[in-house]
């Protein structure tokens, strides 16, 4: 199977995961990226069978309402029962590297909000140790050259992803030969460098489920 049809089953697993608990007031939390999208091109088929969707990109947003699915701003919402997003890496424990696609700080955001995040990642994704793709940090402007040096500090090779403007108008310097052993101290390490708005392991808010498409079937961990 390809890598985008390995993509495909997870993003019908998903579906397969939330049909059965959706109701018409339910708001899901959709995340961005190729995988996500998968995702949203199916949901689209559900879109009378619940109320909308808060988006984590403006990407995902205008894919959503593409599909005739309402989106709503976070604050009118509160919390979502899912949140469906893919990765960029996954462990054992469910943290996950995500960012490749410079959501990092909106997907944070909507999965603090989220009573279940449901990650679905292709099985190249699934890694024993975070860190061979490089880490997202996404930065305040006028920070990046002062944060840069701190991450150099802790061991890492930041890189600035030129050309990169995330939604919230910030830039993104990815961490390259940053191999990562506790991702939850390092998440916490990260945001404590001022000017760091967020960075993309998602460690102390991992996921819930994992749908993993490998050649065998979709694996299901939780
Ligand atoms: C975007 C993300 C994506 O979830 C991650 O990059 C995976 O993307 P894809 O599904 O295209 O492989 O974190 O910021």
């Amino acid at each position: 199977m390809t890598q985008d049809e390995l993509k495909a089953a997870v993003a019908a697993a998903a579906i397969a995961e939330i049909e059965p608990w959706l109701e018409r007031d339910t708001i899901l939390g959709i995340g961005t990226g190729s995988t996500a999208n998968l995702f949203i091109d199916r949901l689209a088929r559900l879109r009378d069978d619940f109320k909308g969707a808060v988006a984590s990109s403006d990407a995902s947003a205008e894919r959503l309402r593409r599909h005739g699915i309402e989106v709503f701003e976070l604050n009118e919402v509160g919390t979502v029962p899912f949140y469906i997003d893919g990765a960029d890496e996954v462990n054992a424990h469910l943290h996950m590297i995500k960012g490749g696609g410079a959501a990092l700080t909106r997907e944070k955001i909507v999965a603090a909000c989220a009573e279940r995040f449901i990650c679905i990642a292709d099985g190249s994704k699934r890694v024993e140790r975070l860190g061979a793709f490089p880490l997202p940090v996404e930065v305040i402007p006028m920070a990046r050259s002062y944060v840069a040096r701190e991450l150099v500090k802790l061991g890492a090779d930041p890189v600035y992803r030129e050309g990169v403007v995330t939604d919230n108008g910030n830039q993104i310097l990815d961490c390259h030969d940053f191999m990562i052993d506790d991702p939850v101290t390092m998440e916490a390490r990260l945001n404590a460098i001022v000017g760091v708005v967020t960075n993309g392991l998602f460690a102390a808010r991992g996921a819930d489920v994992l749908l993993l498409g490998t050649e065998q079937g979709v694996e299901r961990l939780s």
